[in-house]
This record gives C-alpha cells, sequence and structure tokens, in this order.
C-alpha cells in the first residue's frame, strides 16, 4: 500500500509549493485552479474523511497565476471524533509534498462585536483550548524539533502579503486572536465572556493542530478567518449552522480573488 504523499504525487506531476485549506461553507477555491487534478479523500491512504455538512472531502492540486497549490476542500475536526494529530495528517502531507507556505482558512464566531458576519479577519495568534496537541507522544526528529518555538504561528510576511492583496481589492484585513474550542456544541454567552476576557477575538473549532503541526516542521501559516457570525451572546440572536454555510456562500468570490491575489506573495 503506497503511503499518501506516495499516492498523491503518483496521480499528478504537479509538486505544490504552497498547501490552503478551505473552512466550512469555503471549498470553492479548490475548482477554480488551472490543470487540476482532484483526489477524493477516499482514495488516499489514512486520510480522515470528512463528515462535516459544508465539507466536500478532497484534495485539489492545480495552479493560481502560476504558481503550483495543493488545496484540500475539508478538513478533520475534533469534533467529528478525530485526534489532533488526525486534523494535522494532511499538513503533514503536504509538507511531504514539499510545501512550505500554508493558508489555512475557517469560518468564525466573531468575539469583537463590530465584525459583521462577512468580515474577513487575519489571524495573529491563536488559544489552544482543545486540550490536545498534535505533538503529542513520541517526536519524530526528522519532522521537527520535541518542543517547537511558537512565538510567531501566523507569519507576520504573510500577514502583510495577505494585507497588500486585500487592499487591491479594496478589502481591509483586520487582525485577530483565533480560540479554538472542540465543539461541536456553540459555546454559551458565559464562554464568550470568558474568551473575551483571556484576549480571543475568534471561536472556531479548528485551525490549530493545522498551525501546531505546520510550525513544528518549519512552515510558514497564514490564517483567514470568515466570520460567519457574532459569537454567542454578542448580539440577541442564536446561532444557527446554516447562516455559518450561507455567509461562507456569500464570502466565497471574495475569498476566491483575495486567495488567488495573496498566493503569488506567498513563494
Ligand atoms: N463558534 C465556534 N465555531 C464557529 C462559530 C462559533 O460561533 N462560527 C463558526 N464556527
Amino acid at each position: 500500500m503506497p503511503t499518501a504523499v506516495e499516492l498523491i504525487a503518483s496521480r499528478t506531476s504537479l509538486r505544490p509549493r504552497v498547501g490552503v485549506v478551505l473552512g466550512s461553507g469555503l471549498g470553492a477555491f479548490a475548482d477554480t485552479l488551472d490543470d487540476r487534478v482532484v483526489i477524493p479523500y477516499g482514495e488516499i491512504p489514512d486520510w480522515p474523511q470528512s463528515t462535516a455538512i459544508g465539507h466536500a472531502g478532497k484534495l485539489a492540486i492545480g495552479k493560481v497565476e502560476g504558481v503550483t497549490v495543493a488545496a484540500l476542500a475539508g478538513r478533520a475536526h475534533l469534533y467529528e471524533g478525530y485526534t489532533a494529530k488526525q486534523a494535522a495528517f494532511g499538513i503533514r502531507t503536504l509538507r511531504g509534498l514539499g510545501v512550505e507556505s500554508l493558508v489555512l482558512t475557517n469560518a468564525a464566531g466573531g468575539i469583537r462585536a463590530e465584525w459583521k458576519p462577512g468580515t474577513l479577519v487575519l489571524l495573529s495568534d491563536h488559544i489552544n483550548l482543545l486540550g490536545q496537541n498534535p505533538l503529542s507522544g513520541a517526536n519524530d526528529e526528522s519532522l521537527g524539533p520535541r518542543f517547537p518555538d511558537m512565538s510567531e504561528a501566523y507569519s507576520r510576511v504573510f500577514r502583510q502579503a495577505a494585507r497588500e492583496a486585500g487592499a487591491s481589492l479594496g478589502v481591509e484585513l483586520p487582525e485577530g486572536v483565533y480560540a479554538a474550542v472542540p465543539g461541536p456544541s456553540y459555546e454559551t454567552p458565559a464562554e464568550i465572556r470568558y474568551l473575551r476576557a483571556i484576549g480571543a477575538d475568534l471561536v472556531g473549532m479548528s485551525t490549530v493542530p493545522e498551525t501546531i503541526a505546520a510550525n513544528h516542521m518549519g512552515m510558514r501559516v497564514l490564517g483567514i478567518s470568515c466570520v460567519t457570525n457574532h459569537a454567542a451572546g454578542v448580539i440577541e440572536q442564536k446561532l444557527d449552522h446554516r447562516e455559518v454555510l450561507d455567509v461562507g456562500e456569500r464570502m466565497k468570490g471574495t475569498l476566491i480573488e483575495l486567495l488567488r491575489r495573496t498566493i503569488p506573495r506567498l513563494v
């Protein structure tokens, strides 16, 4: 049985330099790559299958403005029963294929009241409240160090590149700290007050295991949240996954264009 890296490398001669993970409702970018080869996750050995609604479950390798990109439409979450290590499997595979620059997108709740649904926010940092770390267990020294530095988990240079790409589109991109929680229940208003008090601006159920694994392997990371809703209790309104997907759908054109303009600046 081939490894995931071997299987993917056998399907295309393209060798990706940039990886992009597409969050809930944000998968459409994968269908815009030029000369693309698409591989359903089910055909890749050991790949965790995505079960969440709004997650397609496929890898697309193709080109954006001449840059070869691997896009993951759909990711594994802890609320599906996966471990943080499984959630990071795709990132390790991308590294094995040669990817050095990573863009992680997600849908998130906005803790700052001024961020209306549809706001795109660059991650400046994160808080891991998952209770798990993808690096727990024996360290593979060939991948990275036992105790990796996380003091610039989201690259400053990449954030600047994304801000410039956004400006060329007339989109301002504020920065914020992302708190990762296990889910799947949304937070209570008291939990959101707690998250605000500890310094979080956004809340979501993904991304952090991937960021940790990427930093371990020396990759540079850009994180982009699409604020799909005000977090619980920020305004008087109940949370609904339908709203999360609808806002993702509404923002997909802007996000695709932002990615198209940002990616060439990441290589
Ligand atoms: N909380 C957690 N995860 C989310 C949210 C939220 O409000 N919106 C989208 N993903």
